[in-house]
């Protein structure tokens, strides 16, 4: 496909893979970070992995003039947008920030789309909008509902955009809810990079491989799971970002909105993960089991058989794919680091 894709939060985890993947399909993309949570030497390492130049505006959603100027300077035919906050436990601490950037920077971007003529968008969603089941593997269909303001911030995302639909029936989305990203890009160049100490389980591991974290905290064993600890549904990154690109390719094509899961339609254990990570850094890796953390479910994992049907898209890495490439990432990061 062709055109000019803006892509929001292009410089963190699942927009730098994103903006590989969106390269690689022909697109050509103007990202636009404030680089809140990704480092700086972010559009240097992609234009490495693209062998082409980054075209950056650094702002925030939040400012209009900043993103009123992106649709002066470049004729954008449409926007990925994943530039939002995304702390499960840190939204709880500043709720109102959470919902600002996340919401009223949506309602801003969505403003100044329309006012450039610009009406097509993909929205990086959540599986945290749906609401607490035992219903697995969670279909689109399943009731909504929200734990966290960051999973009411999805939430109200997706029905601001749904909302505006229906004003204008000029407005085309692919609203795309996912479960867990994991791994990184096959060059090692880009990964999930927290700045402080990791809330999710595969950087977490990641950083107990590399020696930068003692030892993995098990939240709980005694779960009603297979090998009693959580199950959720883990995804590639790359895997991820192609989903993207596919609601994408969609849309470009003239196809209808759509709500969609992006997940492997299984579930894997903390113990799996451990199992695959020691594999995959050759060395088995110290834990304990610690009480349970308030607000875990026991089980999570999606029904990606929709996305298949409309977009022909589906998952083509695997578990140890995803611990394989964190670990090259995160040990090259280190090396690099110590060096
Ligand atoms: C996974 C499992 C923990 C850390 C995420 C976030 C957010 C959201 C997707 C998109 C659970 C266990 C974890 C640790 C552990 N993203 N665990 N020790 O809980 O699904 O939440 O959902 O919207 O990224 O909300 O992911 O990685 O935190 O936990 O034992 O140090 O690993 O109990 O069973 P979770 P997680």
């Amino acid at each position: 496909m062709s055109g000019t894709i803006l892509l929001t939060g292009g410089a963190g985890y699942i927009g730098s893979h994103t903006y590989v993947a969106l390269k690689r399909a022909g697109y050509e993309v103007v990202i636009l970070d404030n680089f809140a949570n990704a480092r700086d030497d972010v559009p240097d390492r992609l234009e490495v992995i693209t062998g082409a130049p980054v075209t950056l505006h650094r702002a925030d959603v939040l400012d209009k003039a900043a993103v009123a100027e992106v649709f002066r300077a470049h004729k954008i035919d449409a926007v990925v947008h994943f530039a939002a906050k995304k702390a499960v436990g840190e939204s709880q601490k500043i709720p109102l920030e959470y919902i600002e950037t996340n919401c009223t920077g949506l309602v801003n971007l969505l403003m100044a789309m329309r006012d450039a003529g610009v009406f097509k968008i993909v929205f990086s969603s959540s599986a945290t909008v749906y609401a607490e089941t035992e219903d697995w593997p969670i279909p689109e269909s399943a009731p909504l509902g929200y734990a966290s303001t960051y999973a009411l911030t999805k939430l109200m995302g997706e029905q601001i955009i749904t909302q505006a639909a229906g004003s204008d029936d000029r407005w085309r989305h692919g609203i795309l809810r996912y479960f867990n990203p994991a791994g990184a890009h096959d060059s090692a160049l880009i990964g999930e990079d927290p700045q402080d100490i990791p809330n999710n389980l595969m950087p977490y591991i990641a950083k107990v491989a590399v020696g930068e974290l003692p030892e993995l905290n098990i939240f709980g064993n005694d779960y009603p799971t297979p090998d009693g600890t959580g199950v959720r549904d883990y995804i590639h990154v790359m895997d991820l970002a192609e989903g993207h690109v596919k609601s994408l390719d969609a849309l470009m094509a003239g196809g209808d909105s759509h709500i969609v899961n992006l997940g492997t339609g299984k579930g894997y254990s903390v113990m799996d993960m451990l199992a695959s990570y020691s594999r995959a850094c050759g060395r088995d890796l110290p834990y304990k089991v610690t009480p349970r953390r308030a607000g875990d479910l026991a089980c999570y994992y999606g029904d990606p058989s929709k996305a298949r049907a409309l977009l022909g898209w589906e998952v083509a890495r695997d578990l140890d794919d995803m611990c394989q490439t964190s670990w090259n990432w995160i040990s090259r990061r280190s090396n690099m680091r110590a060096g």
